[in-house]
């Protein structure tokens, strides 16, 4: 693999994000080009199609002997192979997308070895890139011609625990049933004051893009993201940037510190010169004896 130039792939696949949030900024969906996928909060729109189609069609016309996994075309039972592999979102955070929330983007990875090596997300309602290449820092840039700064953009203070964090949080799409019950005690135990049990955290988002989380969690701007049942990805762009900006990402269940990266559970913590151990520790003591039922394939 030592013959792939990353640095000249991760250019590439700015410009394709770019060229491919042009669709997106332009297309105006509706009730006729709006479908669900497992449920009513689980959408997909022609637009994702579209998107996924054009990004394809480049890279594999540009890299045919590289393996690809698309959210849209993915066929269940698929494994992910050592083989460098892009693995794209089209559109990470859809039900934004539809809402005209403006917090959606293209997430285009490049994972060799079953690591991710190049991350791209973009979010073109904001005109907004973070992008990493494994081994070369992770950097972000918002505006044409604006200054490209690295990751993280804050100092990266010292953790101290849940209680102070900023924490993404996501309610996906199971609304009954073990998943859901886990989400509800997680939620709530962080929530709460410590006299009733809880972390009392600073605060909860709930901003309906992995990606874009991940990527806020790069750079400081939130503390951490947790979500059982997130996809490859969803996650697999904005990891490269996470763990490029000195960031971790670990199991959401507790236990286990290198997660494949079609792990399905994501608990994303920023980058910090100290604490983050002990940050992970704490979060994986929350969640306790319970289990979602999300996991790597077999
Ligand atoms: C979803 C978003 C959302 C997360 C879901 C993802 P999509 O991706 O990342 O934040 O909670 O698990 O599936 O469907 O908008 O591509």
């Amino acid at each position: 693999m030592a013959d792939i130039d990353l640095h000249s792939i991760c250019a590439n696949l700015i410009q394709i994000a770019k060229l491919g949030g042009k669709i997106v900024v332009s297309a105006k969906p509706d009730s006729s080009t709006i479908s669900n996928k497992k449920n009513t909060a689980d959408i997909v729109t022609q637009t994702d199609s579209t998107v996924e189609k054009f990004i394809f069609d480049h890279l594999t016309t540009q890299y045919p002997t590289f393996a690809f996994i698309g959210e849209e075309t993915y066929k269940a039972g698929v494994p992910l192979t050592p083989q460098p592999t892009f693995i794209v979102d089209p559109i990470d955070g859809t039900s934004n997308f539809v809402h005209s929330f403006p917090a959606v983007c293209i997430s285009i990875g490049l994972v060799i070895d079953k690591q991710p090596a190049v991350g791209v997300v973009y979010n073109p309602f904001r005109d907004e890139l973070w992008y990493a290449i494994k081994g070369n820092g992770a950097f972000t840039q918002q505006g044409f011609n604006a200054e490209v700064r690295r990751l993280p953009i804050t100092t990266p203070l010292p953790l101290h625990g849940l209680g102070p964090a900023c924490i993404g949080i996501e309610w996906g799409s199971d609304r009954e049933g073990p998943n859901f019950e886990l989400n509800l005690k997680v939620f709530t135990a962080l929530a709460r004051t410590a006299a009733t049990g809880g972390k009392f955290v600073n605060s909860l988002r709930c901003t309906g893009s992995a990606a874009i989380t991940i990527c806020r969690v790069a750079a400081g701007q939130q503390d951490a993201f947790w979500e059982c049942g997130s996809w490859a990805w969803d996650v697999a762009a904005a990891w490269c940037v996470l763990a490029e900006a000195g960031g971790v990402m670990v199991d959401g269940h507790p236990g286990v510190w290198n997660p494949p990266v079609d792990n399905r559970r994501y608990l994303a913590v920023r980058p910090a010169m100290e604490g983050q151990r002990e940050f992970v520790e704490e979060f994986w003591e929350v969640i306790g004896e319970d289990r979602s039922t999300y996991g790597p394939p077999e």
